[in-house]
């Protein structure tokens, strides 16, 4: 899932080496649509049942957790060079909708949707949680997400209109059933492109924060020892 501009130096920000970019030479992009809300195929109800939230309180750092938890093994970097303005900027805007998914009291996964203008509503980020792969919860989780999607301008997004078409892109990166999931799902390819990707490395992603946390640390650790130096001369 191509997840949005940007891009940035690998292990920027983490103070660790990160591994050069690598050039995946064909990467195979297709687009997905559904213009029919009657073309939305369930699924099998997950072994453990799966309940969904949507976060009322857009917070740039747990979406950058969800991002990691859920991308960082399928290669989503496209964010890496984000700030955390740049992400405070993405969730605020009422048109965005974040779901997550939870399972077994643990964050099993989530979703990221846009209600856009004209009545496309896109699916930026849909997965789940290492832990949750592999064992039949992801049809249900495209399910949930692609009914809220139509669901747009009613339940969330209000201020926006229906949606006429639900739409993503998926690539040859994502998960090896992304593909198959979302057409099992009712979506139709739209379209395919296929180039080379330059991917950096997503081990030691850069963790954007408004400010340095080790400023203040070390204000306060000067205090304490002034405080100390105070309490020896008296
Ligand atoms: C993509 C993702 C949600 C799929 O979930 P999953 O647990 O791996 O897949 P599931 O076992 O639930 O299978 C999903 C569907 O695809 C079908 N499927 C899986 N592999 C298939 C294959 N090789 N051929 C045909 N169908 C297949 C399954 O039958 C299932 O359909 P059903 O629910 O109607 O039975 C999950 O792998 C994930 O979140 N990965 C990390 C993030 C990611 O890649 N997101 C996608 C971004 S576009």
């Amino acid at each position: 899932m191509p997840d949005g501009p940007g891009g940035g130096a690998p292990g920027s920000g983490t103070g660790r080496a990160a591994a050069p970019p690598v050039t995946v030479p064909a990467v195979t992009e297709w687009v997905m649509e559904m213009r029919d809300p009657g073309a939305l195929r369930s699924a099998p109800p997950p072994e453990t049942p799966m309940t969904f939230s949507r976060a009322l309180r857009p917070s740039p750092d747990v979406s950058r957790a969800l991002y990691a938890a859920v991308g960082a093994r399928v290669c989503w970097t496209d964010r890496f060079g984000w700030t955390h303005d740049d992400w405070l900027a993405w969730v605020e805007r009422p048109e965005l909708g974040v779901w997550l998914a939870l399972a077994d009291g643990t964050l099993a996964g989530f979703f990221e949707i846009e209600a856009q203008p004209g009545g496309d509503t896109e699916i930026h980020l849909v997965g789940l949680t290492p832990a949750f792969v592999g064992s039949g919860n992801g049809g249900h989780l495209v399910a949930e997400c692609v009914r809220r999607a139509w669901e747009r301008g009613r339940t969330w997004a209000e201020h926006t209109g229906a949606a006429t078409r639900v739409w993503l892109r998926t690539s040859t990166l994502d998960h090896p059933n992304a593909l198959a999931n979302y057409r099992r799902r009712g979506f139709d390819v739209a379209g395919e492109t296929t180039f080379a990707k330059t991917v950096p490395d997503p081990r030691y992603a850069p963790w954007p924060l408004p400010e340095d946390p080790r400023v203040e640390r070390r204000a306060r650790a000067v205090l304490v020892d002034g405080t100390r130096e105070q309490e020896l001369i008296r």
